[in-house]
């Protein structure tokens, strides 16, 4: 079968927090995988409208494991279709996605939204929290979805909210959380199901720039801690300046990676 995903190389890896480390890992991505977590391998997407082509074409990049990679570019460089791109959320032209060192971009959708939920992780701009749960129940939510049983998925939000130091917070609505807080409880939410590849579009756009440093800071330490690999897209210029890897677009095409 062409992109079969063998569950040796995608299974789970450092666990989150006390609780979790009480669980055997499974077979491993954290022993023996070192290999890059994302493979974008001459992609190419192409929308046409009103005569006009738009879109990524023929763009080639790998993200090593535990890397805190930003895709730059202005706006419409192409930055968010790689993301829905890398994050199974939409299947490229031609070319080939890869996680974990596997053709994922070929797999039925069932198999796809399988590995959206297990094994990636979303921070979306406007982070997209439900307005009626409060952070808590927003953390657990992708657990639930996942069949987690609800005392493991509390147990495993709180762990991710004191991570991101939000404890105090776990009962607010999102209404009730400022915006730094908003964007850290939607990275407890990214990361409470232990993704191996976290996206983030844009993290910082609806804040102002003092957030960059800090956020940064806080996804190279988990990556640091974890081997959680990060692929921010960000024009932040305080976001570019703390990426392990910088990869550059400009009109759907990759014009520099450092
Ligand atoms: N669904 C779509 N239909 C038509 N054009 C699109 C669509 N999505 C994106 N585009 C076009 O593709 C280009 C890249 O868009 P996007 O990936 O959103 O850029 P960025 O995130 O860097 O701002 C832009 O020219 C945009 O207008
Ligand atoms: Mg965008």
């Amino acid at each position: 079968m062409v992109g079969a995903v063998r569950p040796g190389n995608l299974e789970s890896r450092a666990p989150l927090g006390a609780i979790r480390q009480a669980t055997p890992p499974r077979a491993c991505i954290a022993s023996g995988y070192t290999g890059f977590m994302l493979q974008l391998d001459c992609i190419t997407r192409a929308y046409e409208l009103g005569g006009e082509r738009a879109g990524v074409f023929g763009v080639s990049l790998e993200v090593p494991r535990g890397c805190l990679a930003v895709l730059a570019g202005p706006s419409g460089s192409g930055k968010t279709t790689l993301l829905q791109l890398a994050g199974l959320l939409d299947t490229p032209d031609e070319g080939e996605v890869r996680l974990g060192g596997e053709t994922v971009s070929a797999l039925p959708e069932r198999a796809r939204c399988d590995l959206r939920l297990r094994r990636l992780g979303f921070v979306f701009q406007a982070f997209n929290l439900v307005p009626v749960l409060s952070a808590l129940e927003n953390v657990m939510l992708p657990l639930q979805l996942q069949g987690v049983p609800e005392p493991e998925a509390r147990l495993r939000a709180q762990a991710a909210l004191e991570r991101v130091g939000l404890s105090d917070r776990a009962h607010h609505r999102p209404g009730q959380l400022s915006g730094g807080q908003q964007q850290r409880a939607a990275i407890a939410r990214a990361l409470a199901p232990d993704p191996l590849l976290v996206l983030a579009d844009e993290p910082t756009a609806s804040l102002d720039h003092a957030h960059g440093g800090p956020l940064m800071d806080l996804l190279a330490e988990l990556a640091a801690e974890r081997g959680v690999t990060f692929l921010v897209a960000s024009h932040d210029p305080s976001v570019i300046a703390r990426a392990h890897r910088v990869f550059r677009l400009a009109d759907g095409r990759l014009v520099e990676a450092t």
